[in-house]
């Protein structure tokens, strides 16, 4: 099943930065280590940021502690450093300069924390900055500075924060970004130029927000998506043709929503999707036929079937669509 693709391609990357680990020996580190260059800390109880990482240092982990400041000139000397792993902390803030003498960072994952706001200068000097995980934590405002001089960008993980809306242009530097994760916030609504530059992206996660509609323009500028993912979200109705830009469409999650209709207006070259409508409020006329006709000769993958249900009219509540015969319909 091609449901949780996008999960995996998210946790590929976590999985694959720790791998490092189980070489890694603990930190603080020790003066006569001169030859190490991982350090894992994960004392529960460990409340300041370790010091004195050698200059050949290349991967810093320091989650799961009890760490609620980074002093400024903490990481000032680690021209090597690669990944800077800092989930499950109690950050609050982070010094404007914190990152800014580590020209070699591809990695910072600040997952679980306390973070309401970063400096607008915080990856300023980051270009090789490839993975930026600020899942769970507080942000209420995203600056489209933060993003500017990432072009290297593949993987960018914004959910479960408080982001009411985006700026627009907000991700239009990040050409090479492939996977947006936005779930679990508080959107209503996208602008219509949000996805603006996102050529590369693959991937995008909007479950769990509070939109309500889509505009019929916004996935134009991002051709290659592949997972879409608006899941539980609060959407009424969606313009006909929005999804026909698509040509690489392999899974689209449409469910809990409020949806009444769907028009079929997909690329041609989509075929054999993995499609999510269930928990929706489908209105079983002659467009719900046009649809389920399109899903046959498709051959699309209808998921969660069972759930996948007629709210109307009347003689159809409550009916499995997917089990609905053309004559259910009534003459169409
Ligand atoms: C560090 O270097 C010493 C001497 O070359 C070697 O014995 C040791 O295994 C090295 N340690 C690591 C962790 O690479
Ligand atoms: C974490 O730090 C706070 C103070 O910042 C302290 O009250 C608490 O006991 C610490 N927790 C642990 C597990 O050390
Ligand atoms: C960016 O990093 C380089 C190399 O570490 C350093 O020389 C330069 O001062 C940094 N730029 C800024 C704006 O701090
Ligand atoms: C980023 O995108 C540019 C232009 O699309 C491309 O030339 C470059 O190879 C990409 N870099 C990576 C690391 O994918
Ligand atoms: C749907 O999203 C809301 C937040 O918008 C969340 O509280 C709820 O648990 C989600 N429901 C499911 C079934 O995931």
């Amino acid at each position: 099943m091609k449901h949780p693709m996008l999960t995996i391609l998210l946790t590929a990357f976590v999985i694959s930065l720790h791998c490092g680990c189980l070489r890694a020996l603990p930190c603080p580190p020790m003066p006569d280590l001169k030859n190490v260059t991982e350090f894992i800390c994960s004392s529960p109880t460990l409340s300041e940021f370790p010091s004195g990482f050698p200059k050949q240092t290349r991967l810093i982990t320091v989650e799961f502690t009890n760490v609620s400041i980074i002093g400024v000139d903490s990481l000032r000397a680690l021209p090597d450093l690669q990944e800077l792993h800092l989930s499950n902390n109690k950050l609050k803030t982070l010094p404007n300069s914190l990152f800014r003498y580590l020209p070699k960072l591809q990695a910072v994952d600040l997952t679980n924390n306390l973070l309401r706001d970063l400096p607008p200068g915080i990856f300023r000097n980051n270009t090789a900055l490839k993975h930026v995980a600020l899942k769970g934590n507080r942000l209420a405002v995203l600056r489209s500075v933060w993003f500017e001089t990432l072009r290297q960008l593949q993987f960018l993980d914004l959910s479960e924060n408080l982001l009411a809306e985006l700026p627009p242009f907000c991700f239009d530097t990040l050409e090479n970004l492939t996977s947006l994760d936005l779930s679990y916030n508080r959107l209503r609504e996208l602008s219509p130029r949000i996805f603006a530059g996102l050529a590369s992206l693959t991937g995008l996660n909007l479950e769990g927000n509070h939109i309500q509609t889509v505009q019929e323009k916004t996935f134009r500028a991002v051709p290659n998506l592949q997972f879409v993912f608006l899941q539980n979200n609060s959407l009424a109705n969606l313009p006909a043709k929005i999804f026909q830009s698509l040509d690489f469409l392999e899974m689209l999650d449409l469910s809990q929503n409020r949806l009444t209709s769907l028009d079929p207006e997909f690329s041609d070259q989509v075929t054999e999707m993995s499609l999510d409508l269930s928990e929706n409020l489908w209105v079983c006329d002659c467009r719900m036929k046009a649809l389920l006709d399109w899903v046959k000769s498709r051959s699309i993958n209808l998921l969660s079937k069972k759930s996948t249900i007629c709210a109307s009219p009347n003689k159809l509540k409550g009916r499995e669509i997917a089990s609905l015969k053309p004559d259910d319909f009534g003459s169409c």
